[in-house]
């Protein structure tokens, strides 16, 4: 297998309904053992933004990234999509946290981007080059995977030992970076609300799990697709 197939989970986003959703997730994991490696009280765009907290758990090496999407009066912001909409048809009353994206870390982002565009995969955004406090950072994010979810891939590439994160003091994301996504997010979203309409990762559901499938191959620990509730739907359970 080639170098840069040869993935690691980098992190998972996860979205909050609330911010009382949001302060209690936060306070569990900082009383759990996870280490603060991001935090910003508002990042986005002049109308809608949202808070996030990242954190990393220094034994576990567990990442997780916690959001919480503040929406204008006439404007939902894209990370409230799952609890405003629903997800697999309907809206769950007590659903207050979704797996927005899970972020694999490769070698070659270039590569890895190629090789999947070679295989029909459209990306939302281009590939973010910028640093983080431990050194080059570069990030893509793909379009949504599924049309009654809000589930999409990131690919990351981090030029440093990336265990160093949560470990060490410093910051582990780029400002620059995330509200570049938020932003291309929330545009994407906004043309959602008009025509309900989206351009996914690949045409159909059907290439969608063959091509997660042969993507999570190269991915190490084996299984932990499992943990993220909307790949597992494609690709475990679908
Ligand atoms: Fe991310």
């Amino acid at each position: 297998m080639e170098e840069f197939l040869k993935l690691k989970p980098d992190h998972r986003a996860i979205l909050t309904s609330s911010p009382e959703a949001f302060s209690a997730i936060k306070g569990l994991l900082q009383t759990t053992g996870y280490e603060t490696v991001y935090n910003v009280e508002r990042i986005g765009e002049q109308k809608t933004g949202m808070a996030t907290f990242a954190c990393k758990h220094p034994m576990t090496g567990d990442c997780l990234a916690i959001i919480y999407g503040i929406s204008a009066s006439d404007e939902p912001s894209h990370a409230q999509a799952p609890f405003d909409f629903g997800i697999g048809g309907k809206k769950a009353k007590a659903m207050h946290a979704y797996t927005q994206h899970f972020a694999m870390r490769t070698n070659n982002i270039e590569s890895l981007r190629g090789h999947l565009e070679s295989r029909g995969a459209k990306f939302l955004t281009p590939i973010f080059n910028s640093a983080d406090q431990f050194g080059p950072l570069k990030q893509c994010f793909s379009r949504e995977l599924l049309d009654d979810e809000w589930f999409f891939i990131e690919l990351t590439q981090r030029d440093y030992d990336s265990s160093r994160i949560g470990k060490e003091k410093g910051t582990a994301f780029s400002d620059e970076t995330v509200r570049a996504l938020y932003n291309t997010k929330q545009a994407e979203f906004r043309d959602w609300l008009k025509t309900q309409k989206k351009t996914k990762m690949f045409e159909s559901d059907d290439k969608t799990k063959s091509e997660m499938r042969r993507l999570l191959e190269g991915l190490e620990p084996k299984g932990f697709e499992k943990l993220v509730k909307p790949l597992a739907r494609i690709v475990v359970n679908g």
